[in-house]
């Protein structure tokens, strides 16, 4: 399953601001995804950046002006704003939101805005004292009214000096927004998926925890491939070095009985859960209050057993678990399903250096209560994600408690 950018008719919009030269980086990063992106620039954008650098980074015509039919670079608004996929506009003025909001059409770009049912994105980018002027935000509410994806501004330091809010979003994170948009459409729109990620910390005492090399990253991955099919995701966390994917609900817990109580919670109208989180299977008996002071040689701990999570957590939903194994692979993923009540295990060799903990990619054999063995060859944790997903779906509603 590629990924929901892949194939898309992107229209580009880029207006008048000084953070117009960000919107070089988001058209890279879209036609590196695979999207087919047409540019369309406001008159004022071309003071700040030329056409050239789009037309550059796209490979494709790029629109300054309507009434231009011999331009080379002209082409129809009408037919780019039918077959888009999705507007967004990068940065966008104040200017900009007026003639949005008020549905005025005398450039290409809001001319093409009229013309399409397809989906608007808009990241505004201005000085903060615009920002925050009653006029603007007044424009804002009626796009959003509309239906209209308002991304940003940020707070931080701005052009003029003054700090506040009106910088345009990272590139990196509208890419994601756009996604998310994008994935209305995806076959797990409706579902409610629930994922657990990142190895559960135990503490020891106010400075000390026991914890493992989970990275969180499978689970990350699960979690932003059900939000890029339009699932409702909810991703319960421990403390891992990622940023949670846009759009998602995100719990935080550290603890294997945080985690618990969370995923109890969180399960009760789920359709699917996919518990790829490293659950540290003891505790330290008691947490101490203060700092473990150095004393002999060797100390010893006494650990109690951990609840077993996804044994515990039920209900009408597919229940999925991961299988972390440094031998016998199928037959222990085999117990795992049947004395955890899986309906699927997704098991790893965690002993490989290209696959498991940490790393991007990941090599796992899905068992399913049948007996039946998928082995998926070496893919992205992303991909992986999908063939979860994929044989979850297949399984929703159908599913033996
Ligand atoms: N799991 C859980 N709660 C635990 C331990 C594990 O929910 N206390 C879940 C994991 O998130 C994973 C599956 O159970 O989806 C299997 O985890 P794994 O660590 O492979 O197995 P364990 O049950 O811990 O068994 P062992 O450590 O003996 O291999």
């Amino acid at each position: 399953m590629p990924n929901p950018l892949h194939g898309k008719n992107i229209v580009l919009g880029v207006t008048g601001s000084i953070a117009a030269y960000k919107a070089a980086d988001l058209a890279s990063k879209l036609v590196q995804a695979g999207a087919r992106v047409d540019v369309v620039m406001s008159e004022n954008a071309a003071h700040f950046i030329t056409p050239m650098t789009f037309h550059a980074l796209t490979h494709r015509p790029v629109t300054t002006d309507l009434f231009d039919p011999h331009s080379e670079l002209a082409i129809d608004h009408v037919a780019l704003g039918m077959r888009a996929d999705i507007i967004v506009i990068a940065p966008a003025t104040a200017n900009t939101l007026a003639k949005l909001a008020a549905g005025v059409a005398d450039d290409a770009l809001t001319t093409t805005v009229l013309g399409t049912v397809a989906p608007l994105l808009v990241a505004p980018a201005m000085d903060a004292h615009m920002y925050d002027h009653p006029a603007v935000q007044d424009n804002l509410a009626r796009l959003r009214n509309r239906g209209v994806t308002i991304v940003g501004p940020e707070g931080g330091r701005l052009a003029s000096g003054l700090m506040g809010m009106g910088r345009l979003t990272d590139p990196e994170v509208l890419v994601e927004h756009i996604k998310l948009v994008l994935g209305r459409h995806g076959d797990l729109l409706g579902k409610k998926v629930v994922v657990s990620a990142g190895g559960t910390q135990e503490p020891l005492d106010p400075v000390r925890i026991l914890t493992n090399h989970s990275s969180g990253k499978q689970g990350y991955a699960v979690a932003e491939a059900a939000r890029d099919r339009g699932a409702a995701v909810t991703l319960v966390t421990t403390p891992v070095s990622l940023r949670p994917p846009v759009g998602v609900r995100v719990v935080r817990v550290k603890s294997a009985r945080d985690m618990l109580e969370a995923m109890l919670d969180v399960t009760n109208q789920a359709d699917i859960v996919v518990m790829a989180a490293a659950v540290a299977d003891y505790r330290p008996v008691a947490e101490s209050d203060h700092k473990i002071k150095k004393s002999g040689e060797t100390i010893s701990l006494e650990l109690a057993k951990n609840p077993d999570i996804i044994a515990t957590v039920n209900g009408p939903f597919v229940k999925i678990g991961f299988a972390a194994e440094t031998e016998d692979l199928l037959v222990n993923a085999e117990t795992k399903l049947r004395s955890k009540g899986l309906h699927l295990v997704a098991a790893n060799d965690v002993t490989a250096t290209d696959a498991g903990f940490g790393v991007d990619t990941n090599r796992v054999l899905l068992l399913d209560r049948d007996g039946k063995v998928e082995e998926l060859p070496l893919l992205t944790k992303y991909e992986v994600g999908h063939r979860i997903l994929d044989r979850a779906l297949a399984m929703v509603g159908k599913q033996r408690a």
